[in-house]
């Protein structure tokens, strides 16, 4: 029946009819908020790039965490800055990096919340690839899962709850497993970056991580945006390589990937709602252009109608406070 008989808008009618069928619920549960961890921060640094988002001491990141639990967030992911940089990106496993020493500490100062460190050696190699250079300059594939294996294993002994690797080498997930389980970290799930698409959207992330590539760009490991089925295929070569959960990243133009990937795979699925997206909320917001609250919450809710049941966002600890004051 259509109209008169059928009218769309009788549901729509007040605020207890419309929560009364809502098909989509947004939580802080469901949220991460990352945290940069510098090895040589004192206390906060601003960043320029991402109004409200700090490079953060090992204390202060410990402070953080902490505002995050309070506020019902689920999980901090972790990114490094280490003091110095090398060919290999050996701080990237260093017992005492950055991050190994950021994850014990809030694991200890709040055990309830879970921490996921990135897996990545681009915030700790001199030219700012995701791996070891051959002489041309080009990536070595299977020389740096190696040494991604290395650095997931002491972030997991250091205590973090997930490993997600970001750097999107082929096998990298199995090598993990391999790995973690020789090591006795069995329980130590796997959150794969498994769509990760080459996007001008990481923009201020590389300034606050400074991990520009010194030259070239990330288009021969990262995956052009242009295709969809390709990101199934990644996804569904992880799930078999081990992966607990897969990753699609960025998100806002994304949303099409974020459902294909979850009907395919069947597995929890987070995204990445990225520097650049988050960057321009808040540009546009400070300009008077939109409104901050309602467009964050709206653009939160999409990706979790698009299929996300996690959502990695710099805007965590606003919306979650936004949404206690809403109940
Ligand atoms: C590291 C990594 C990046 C991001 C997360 N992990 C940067 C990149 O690939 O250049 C981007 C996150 C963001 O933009 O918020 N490989």
């Amino acid at each position: 029946m259509a109209f008169p008989q059928t009218r769309m808008r009788r549901m729509r009618a007040s605020a207890s009819l419309r929560g009364l069928v809502r098909e989509t619920e947004l939580s802080s549960a469901h949220f991460v908020l990352p945290l940069f961890v510098s090895e040589t921060a004192s206390g906060r640094e601003p960043i320029a790039t991402m109004p409200g988002v700090e490079r953060l001491s090992v204390a202060a990141a410990v402070e953080e965490a902490g505002a995050a639990s309070e506020l019902g967030i689920a999980a901090v992911m972790l990114f490094g800055i280490p003091a110095e940089k090398d060919e290999q990106g050996s701080g990237a496993w260093d017992e005492e990096g950055v991050v190994q020493l950021a994850t014990a500490a809030i694991k200890r100062a709040h055990p309830g919340l879970l921490v996921i460190t990135d897996v990545c050696l681009c915030e700790y190699t001199a030219h700012g690839h995701c791996g070891l250079l051959r002489e041309d300059g080009s990536v070595d594939n299977d020389a740096s899962v190696e040494l991604l294996a290395r650095t997931a294993v002491s972030q997991a002994r250091a205590g973090a709850d997930l490993v997600a690797p970001s750097d999107m080498m082929d096998g990298r997930v199995r090598e993990i497993r391999t790995e973690l389980d020789g090591d006795g970290l069995t329980d130590t799930p796997i959150l794969a970056y498994s769509a990760k698409f080459a996007s001008a959207f990481y923009g201020p992330f590389r300034d606050a991580a400074g991990s520009t590539p010194a030259f070239g760009d990330r288009r021969a490991y990262q995956m052009d945006p242009a295709n969809g089925e390709e990101a199934v295929r990644e996804a569904l070569l992880d799930v078999q390589e081990g992966a607990d959960m897969v990753m699609v990243k960025p998100a806002l133009a994304y949303g099409d990937v974020i459902a294909s990937v979850k009907r395919a795979t069947r597995l929890p699925v987070a995204t990445y709602n990225v520097s650049g997206e988050y960057a321009m909320v808040k540009a546009a917001a400070a300009a008077g252009y939109i409104d901050e609250r309602v467009t964050v919450l709206e653009i939160l809710t999409s990706l979790r109608r698009a299929g996300a049941d996690t959502i990695i966002t710099y805007h965590a600890k606003d919306a979650s406070a936004w949404l206690a004051e809403q109940r």
